[in-house]
């Protein structure tokens, strides 16, 4: 059969990889496709860097348009990232019938809804395997591998600097500046890293698990986040005091009143296999009614093994390409007329356990007080540990553990407990999961 041909815009880290790959293990790719996978035309804005990599074996072009828009190539591979010329370029790669694959999470999250139902009409696929938790099958998983199940929850380690800056703070009791500057200096954060610490990168990823697991259209919009950037040495210390990590996660959840989905720090009882990925590794339980827990681990970034999602990608549109479009495996796991319109909850009705520390004036009733303002909140305290004032130190750390609450009542007694004259300065919550 002959070769398919691939166009791939732009060169890059992920890019770089993927030729390498498709190259490298050429002869078992085919074995596996049935067919040859070839990248045909490159596209960067740096020729001579692409011009040093593909050494004559592709033809290389500045504009990226010109592949699109050409005959040469059945399959678009976008490596560009961002969602402006990106998307632009999507579309009419698109519009002009040719198949995608993509590693853009910001591309996908954002304008997915509207790029999956184009390419629907034009009868084309659109593969994203390597948006979400890079060299990680999870996309794959949870579209195809829990097919029988009904999801329950996902919950996520999905962006790997943010997980390396927490590691790192916990490892060597540094700062979060610090862990931040070393995570930076070994290339791992984003080129705005804020996306990494804000949670804005995993909100994005959050955002696509959560339409393949429940059968909803991407809201990015509707997403709660809460970064990294706050959290000190001594949360990370008492958590560990209390048997507790703290991971970046991305959580969603169906429950009776809607869906859940969000991006905050949680503790996690230190004894999950989840708790201990470490670095910038990720890691994603997803549970299912049928095969309950089940967890998915590997990089979530860098050349090769992004470049294993994408052309396994490849391969997955080359076999299926002469298949009836009705019939091929739906981009978002549930057939497009079946999306469901079910409500994405806001922050303030989520149910969670929370870590609360707050600094006290070391007298005597500041902590009776501060247990009623929880108990007229209805909210249950779980644990307690106060630490020793330190040589001729005033104040105390208190922290406290809570069952679980909902955030509104949650919101109201922390606002409540600021007010308290014992209390100094603000609370910090930090909400909890057991992940059973
Ligand atoms: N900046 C991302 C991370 C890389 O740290 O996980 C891939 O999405």
């Amino acid at each position: 059969m002959k070769p398919i041909n691939v166009g791939l815009l732009g060169i890059g880290i992920v890019g770089g990889g993927t030729w390498d790959v498709l190259n490298r293990n050429a002869d078992e790719i085919q074995r596996r496709a049935g067919r040859a996978i070839r990248i045909s035309v490159v596209a960067d804005k740096d020729r001579a860097k692409a011009d040093s990599i593909v050494k004559g074996k592709a033809k290389v072009v500045a504009d990226a348009f010109e592949v699109v828009r050409g005959s040469e190539v059945e399959i678009v591979v976008e490596l560009i990232g961002g969602y402006t010329v990106a998307k632009d370029l999507v579309m009419e790669a698109i519009g002009h019938g040719k198949h995608v694959v993509t590693a853009n999470k910001a591309l996908l999250a954002t304008h997915g809804n509207e790029i999956f139902a184009a390419a629907q009409k034009k009868g084309v696929m659109v593969a994203f395997e390597a948006a979400v938790a890079g060299g990680v099958p999870i996309i794959k998983a949870v579209r195809e591998g829990l097919t029988a199940n009904r999801i329950e929850w996902i919950a996520g380690i999905i962006n790997g600097t943010s997980n390396f800056i927490l590691s790192e703070m916990r490892d060597k009791g540094i700062a979060f500046a610090e862990a931040l500057k070393d995570a930076q200096a070994r290339g791992y954060a984003e080129a705005d890293p804020t996306f990494d610490i804000e949670g804005v990168d995993a909100a994005h990823k959050l955002t696509i698990l959560s339409a393949l697991a429940f059968g909803i259209p991407m809201q990015f919009e509707k997403c709660f986040r809460e970064g990294i950037q706050k959290l000190t040495k001594a949360d990370i210390r008492y958590a560990e005091e209390l048997g507790y990590r703290i991971k970046l996660l991305g959580i969603t959840k169906k429950t009776n009143q809607g869906i859940e989905l969000r991006v905050h720090p949680t503790l996690v009882p230190a004894r999950r296999l989840i708790a201990n990925v470490e670095g910038v590794m990720n890691g994603i339980l997803v549970k299912g009614d049928a095969v309950g827990p089940t967890l998915y681990y590997g990089a979530g970034a860098g050349s090769q093994p992004t470049a294993s999602a994408v052309v396994a990608d490849l391969v997955d549109v080359t076999r299926l390409i002469t298949a009836d479009p009705e019939q091929r495996v739906p981009h978002l796991a549930f057939q497009p007329d079946q999306l469901s319109s079910e409500r994405v909850l806001g922050m303030e009705e989520v149910e969670t356990a929370c870590y609360l520390r707050m600094r006290v004036q070391d007298k005597p009733g500041v902590l009776a007080d501060i247990a009623r303002t929880l108990a007229d909140g209805r909210i249950s305290i779980e644990a307690m540990v106060q630490k020793e004032p330190g040589e001729g130190e005033p104040q105390v750390d208190i922290v406290l553990l809570t069952n679980r609450a909902i955030e509104r009542d949650v919101n109201r007694a922390i606002a409540r407990i600021e007010k308290l004259p014992t209390v100094v300065g603000a609370v910090t919550r930090i909400r909890l999961e057991q992940l059973l």
